[in-house]
């Protein structure tokens, strides 16, 4: 059965039996990656920007014959932002192949229809089932990255300390924990939008002006993910000449997410992305103890942030692809299918 579900009034057990679900998934199509832990799961699942809203369905087994409810099987959502809706679908390994995972996207895909969007967007993880799912129903691939992940126990700290300290004079580090200083929201958020065509196409939206860039911290904490920030201080000017983000999320604090990395034009040549990465990781090192794995994101014409991601010890993973359909066209074809 599928319904409708919110999770700020779900109950423990659903959340849990979705929980149940997710690391199944994990389990056969991502082994590698760490399962995801209870923590703030709830509120990963509930949180939005201002602006935004996330509509969710369940796929419920029936109860038992005491009465105890059947277990979540399967989980649309759907995010609607500007004139998109984000699609992410769930379904259980032992539960698929049967129809389940095009209910679930005809489902959300008939209300972003209803709700007056244009085109749905999708992640697609490379080597997994959802890849032959996606196509299968209509999807077109839009773009292409790569996935690598560095491992935090074979990197050589002493070799770290020496590319965090390689940059060049008249810059400085600086270690933010939790976010950028408010005295200068300003001077980074400038330095975000102005490589935003640099940017465009990447799959976090990152945020340009000063009150996004508030709202989309606030939001962060409000979902469980903690946000680390190394910038590099101009020390004439005051400008943020580089920054890198990186997110600890309280779902699998184990493995963290690198966000953007930005050097301002002006500023390039002089080891700041390499610096502000290697510094990073020595903060993190003490600030998350339990950390053992991060990971990143690029485009493959990403070359100079793909050598200095070598460098540090990154290792390509595996592809990490961006679907779009238009939405009218999707609802017409699954319809048709029923
Ligand atoms: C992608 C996913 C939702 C598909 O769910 P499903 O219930 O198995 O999909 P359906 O049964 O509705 O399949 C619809 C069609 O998609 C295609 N398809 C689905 N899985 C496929 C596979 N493994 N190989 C080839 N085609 C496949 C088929 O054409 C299928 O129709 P058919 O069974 O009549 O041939 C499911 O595999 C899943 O949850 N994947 C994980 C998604 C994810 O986010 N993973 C990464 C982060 S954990």
């Amino acid at each position: 059965m599928v319904r409708e579900w919110d999770p700020r009034t779900a109950s423990s057990a659903e959340i849990a039996s979705l929980l149940d679900t997710l690391n199944a998934v994990l389990a056969v199509d991502l082994p590698r990656d760490p399962p995801w832990q209870e923590n703030s799961l709830r509120e990963y699942l509930a949180e939005v920007m201002p602006g935004e809203r996330r509509i969710s369905w369940v796929a419920q087994a029936e109860p038992a014959t005491n009465g105890t409810p059947g277990a979540i099987l399967g989980q649309v959502h759907v995010l609607l932002l500007g004139d998109i809706g984000v699609l992410e679908v769930l379904v259980h390994p032992s539960e698929r192949r049967s129809g389940l995972g095009r209910e679930l996207v005809r489902t959300a895909a008939r209300r972003v229809y209803q709700e007056g969007f244009q085109s749905i967007g999708v992640e697609v993880v490379g080597d997994t089932p959802a890849v032959a799912f996606y196509e299968a129903i209509g999807f077109t691939k839009e773009y292409v990255e790569t996935r690598s992940v560095l491992d935090l126990t074979a990197v050589d700290w002493t070799e770290l300390a020496e590319m965090a300290a390689g940059i060049g004079a008249g810059y400085h580090l600086e270690f933010h924990p939790g976010g950028p200083p408010d005295e200068l929201i300003e001077a980074y958020a400038r330095a975000k939008a102005e490589v935003r065509d640099v940017e465009d196409g990447e799959l976090r939206p990152s945020s340009y002006d000063p009150q996004r860039l508030r709202d989309s911290l606030d939001c962060l904490h409000r979902r469980g993910m903690k946000p680390y920030i190394v910038l590099a201080q101009h020390e004439q000017t005051g400008e943020v000449a580089g920054l890198t983000e990186v997110v600890v999320p309280a779902q699998h604090p184990t493995r963290a997410d690198q966000y953007d990395t930005i050097v301002v034009q002006d500023h390039r040549g002089y080891g700041i992305d390499r610096a502000i990465k290697a510094r990073m990781l020595l903060e993190l090192r003490s600030a998350e103890p339990q950390l053992v794995e991060v990971q990143t994101w690029n485009a493959q014409a990403n070359e100079a942030m793909l050598k200095v991601n070598a460098e540090l010890g990154y290792r390509p993973d595996r592809e990490w692809c961006e679907y779009s359909v238009d939405v009218a066209d999707l609802v017409h074809r699954l319809d048709a299918g029923r």
